[in-house]
């Protein structure tokens, strides 16, 4: 069968990241970490990939390629014991058709991999002869990874891994193994036949291939960028990779024509449209969308919120699993949790929280609130220091403002409780019944002033001082 199969290794246990979680699952931008280099595989042209998972990792990787994936292209096979990468090779070589020609490995914790190095990598098995070539780079610091040997010629005879080699070696040669690989089945197949695990960890590895194609010369590196080939395999190398990965879409989005300044963190999946501005310090998660010339200003930090054109959000504002409409202005200091939905030109100011409540076009709370459980209508205004009181211990209960209601600074609106169409609520009401269309409901204590008494207060608790 022609064309190109890939093979994701990604059943390791990733002993030196220190995570429960299994490496290749821990999130990066957003995205498991083995959600990168099988991506790439298909931007290549791979026509099938399979990753090789363990049997702890197997049902969240499943789940994930379900959810990212078009229906098909991505497959597991399961390695029962971390064996090592020849080990892993072969069985997801196995679960590859069986006249497959011609196969990428890649290793699930290299993210930053590109497609186009694959392509140029497998134009190496074009030559006579070659039949495995692996993607190296001229590493800074090549401690830790495998390492290219080549004879007088420059021929390609083995990799080495770091732990086998001797002290002079490891300082000398600097031309690493990243990991990634175009071979013919056959090759791959017949080489992974030949391996012994005699070596400093016991395992197979799968980079002893490469000495058996060299063998029929049949092996070629070619030299990529040593950038976009680290591996991860501890908290600061995935930090450090992580850190290139948001410089990678930040110009992504740059290009594409929407303005991202400084640091700001945008995960992959994020949908920006040109002309939006993303300041400094911002972070967008999930499946945040900016619309155009929407502005999110300095640290404010979304997730799986969607942000329509024009919409300004002040500096940080916290907004998660919510909706913000066209020209809706929030913040600065904002918090709008799951169920917010902030329509068009409505506006929220500092320190106003919200959830599970629907601010309708042109309202405004402008001013330190917190509106959970709501639904406030059109153009109403609600003033500093609202308290929807939703919760009685037991049950949430709703809150309804009018269209063009106002609510006093300083009331509480003891839910659940309407209040109709232009009513008003007079400052510091505590509202506990329904409020009729067009009322005013006022619940405080009436004022009285005491002509003369603040000096008398004063001269009696001064001598009660003595
Ligand atoms: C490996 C290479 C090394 C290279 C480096 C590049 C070998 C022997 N060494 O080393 O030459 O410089 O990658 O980053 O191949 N895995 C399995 N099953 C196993 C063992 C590992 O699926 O039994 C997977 C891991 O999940 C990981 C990948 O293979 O995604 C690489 O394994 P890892 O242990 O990280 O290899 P390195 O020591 O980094
Ligand atoms: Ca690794």
């Amino acid at each position: 069968m022609s064309g190109l199969f890939a093979v994701v290794l990604a059943a390791g246990q990733g002993k030196r990241m220190r995570s429960r979680l299994p490496k290749v699952l821990m999130p990066m931008a957003g995205r498991p970490l083995v959600h990168y280099p099988i991506a790439r595989a298909l931007e290549a042209g791979a026509r099938q990939v399979v990753v090789v998972v363990s049997e702890v990792s197997r049902e969240r990787v499943e789940a994930h390629v379900r959810a990212a994936f078009p229906a098909g292209a991505v497959t597991t096979a399961v390695q029962e014991v971390a064996r090592g990468t020849g080990d892993a090779a072969r069985v997801g070589l196995d679960a590859l058709p069986a006249n497959a020609g011609r196969v990428l490995v890649l290793c699930g914790d290299t993210p930053l991999v590109q497609a186009d190095d694959f392509a140029a990598l497998a134009r190496l098995l074009d030559a006579p002869g070659v039949s495995f070539a692996v993607l190296s780079a001229d590493m800074e610091d090549p401690r830790g990874y495998g390492r290219v040997l080549r004879d007088g010629a420059g021929r390609v005879v083995a990799i080495r891994e770091d732990r086998d080699l001797t002290a002079d070696e490891r300082t000398r040669l600097r031309e690493v193994n990243s990991g990634v690989y175009a071979a013919s089945a056959a090759t791959l197949r017949d080489g992974l036949a030949t391996l012994r695990p005699d070596n400093a960890q016991g395992e197979y590895y799968l980079t002893d291939v490469v000495a058996f194609a060299a063998k029929s010369g049949g092996a070629a590196a070619l030299s990529g960028n040593p950038d976009a080939l680290v591996g991860v395999n501890d908290p600061r190398e995935f930090a450090r990779a992580e850190d290139r990965l948001f410089a990678r879409i930040r110009d992504r989005h740059g290009v594409a024509g929407a303005l991202i300044r400084g640091d700001a963190r945008i995960d992959d999946a994020v949908e920006i449209a040109p002309g939006a501005r993303i300041d400094a310090g911002v972070h967008l998660r999930g499946n945040t969308k900016i619309g155009a010339d929407a502005v999110i200003d300095v640290g404010s930090v979304l997730t799986d919120v969607t942000v329509a054109e024009g919409a300004l959000l002040k500096p940080y504002t916290v907004a998660t699993d919510s909706t913000i409409g066209v020209r809706a202005e929030i913040g600065p200091f904002s918090h709008l949790r799951p169920g917010s939905d902030i329509e068009e030109a409505a506006h929220l100011g500092n320190f106003v929280e919200t959830k599970k409540t629907r601010v309708r076009r042109g309202a405004k709370a402008n001013h330190l609130s917190y509106l959970g459980n709501g639904d406030i209508g059109e153009g109403a205004n609600v003033g500093a220091g609202t308290i929807f009181c939703n919760y009685d211990g037991f049950a949430k209960h709703e809150t309804i403002i009018g269209a063009g209601a106002f609510i006093g600074s300083d009331s509480q609106i003891v839910a659940p409780v309407t209040i109709g169409k232009g009513a008003y609520v007079a400052t510091g009401t505590t509202v506990t019944r329904d409020v009729p269309d067009d009322a005013l409901a006022v619940g405080r204590v009436k004022q009285e002033n005491k002509a003369g008494y603040a000096s008398r207060l004063k001269s009696r608790l001064a001598a009660k001082k003595k």
